[in-house]
């Protein structure tokens, strides 16, 4: 009796190893929920309403509003510590906020989904820091990027569609990286790997796509060119940029949104803004 007990846990145990090692399966608590379909019906992809956030006290973000279009290209300027990376890290999960809402188009509340979630609904975000995978070259980041959500297992194994090799030379061209695309991308200025990593964002088809300080660290040249993928990408999908240099921002801002100590301080056009009263005290005119 004892014996069969220990030989039924001996299998029971063989077979949750196995489970867990059939790679090509995804945890049912990894498997994002079917979130409702994208809804632009009212043309705006983007709700924040009322949101706060604290830190040991300190309020990061503190009643926040912001409504972006579908298709618009937003700038987001404001001093260091306004909130502006904050304001990324709720609407992509990363930090919850402690009151508002944050909806995606007319029916996703982002507040139920995990980060995981929101990437697969079509939030992207890149960071300030390239993190492309230097051993590999430009075209395999791409492949990797579009492969984000099987396993590495399952990547190796399947070949690529040629609706997918389409796609990857429609992100190529538009990145600007087409010739160069069997490069390491170690190889890469550093302007070109923020492209690159632009480019892996695009491969998930992202609606929304939040861009944190793309031009630190560019040469003029790397910045215009920014300017124009930035740019080219509007209308298609819903852009919005964090960035510091004001020439930069003038290049590719329609509406221009302030922030300064967690809020809304100005909005709309970049003479707009800059001929605010309140902006000019707390930030453009330091
Ligand atoms: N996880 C956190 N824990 C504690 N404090 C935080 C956290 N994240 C942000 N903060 C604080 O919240 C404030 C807003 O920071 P945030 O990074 O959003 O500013 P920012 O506008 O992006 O500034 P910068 O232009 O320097 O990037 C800062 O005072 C920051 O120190
Ligand atoms: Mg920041």
């Amino acid at each position: 009796m004892k014996n069969q007990n220990v030989k039924n846990q001996s299998t029971k145990s063989k077979n949750s190893v196995q489970k867990f090692m059939q790679r090509d399966q995804v945890f049912d608590f990894l498997t994002p929920k079917a979130a409702p379909k994208l809804d632009l019906s009212h043309n705006v992809i983007l709700y924040l309403e009322d949101i706060s956030v604290s830190f040991d006290g300190f309020k990061a973000i503190n009643d926040l509003n912001l409504y972006i279009e579908a298709g618009e290209l937003r700038c987001i300027i404001g001093p260091n510590g306004a909130g502006k990376s904050t304001m990324m890290d709720i609407i992509t999960g990363k930090t919850r906020p402690d009151a508002g809402m944050a909806w995606f188009g007319q029916r996703i509340d982002l507040l139920e989904l995990s980060e995981a979630e929101i990437a697969e609904v079509g939030i992207g975000r890149k960071f300030q820091k390239p993190t492309v995978f230097e051993m590999l070259s430009v075209e395999q980041n791409l492949e990797l990027a579009m492969a984000q959500n099987k396993s590495v297992w399952t990547l190796l194994r399947t070949k690529i569609t040629a609706e997918q090799a389409d796609h990857i030379d429609e992100v190529l061209q538009s990145i600007g990286l087409i010739e160069l695309r069997n490069d390491l991308a170690g190889k890469l200025s550093h302007g070109q790997k923020q492209w690159l990593e632009i480019g892996m964002l695009l491969m998930q088809k992202p609606q929304l796509l939040l861009v944190d300080e793309p031009v630190a660290g560019m040469t003029h040249q790397e910045m215009d060119r920014t300017a124009e993928l930035l740019t080219s990408l509007a209308g298609k999908h819903s852009v919005v940029v964090v960035e510091h240099d004001m020439d930069f921002v003038r290049s590719i801002a329609k509406k221009v949104t302030v922030l300064h100590q967690g809020s809304v301080l100005s909005e709309g056009t970049m003479d707009h803004v800059q001929n605010d009263q309140r902006v000019i005290e707390v930030y453009l005119g330091e």
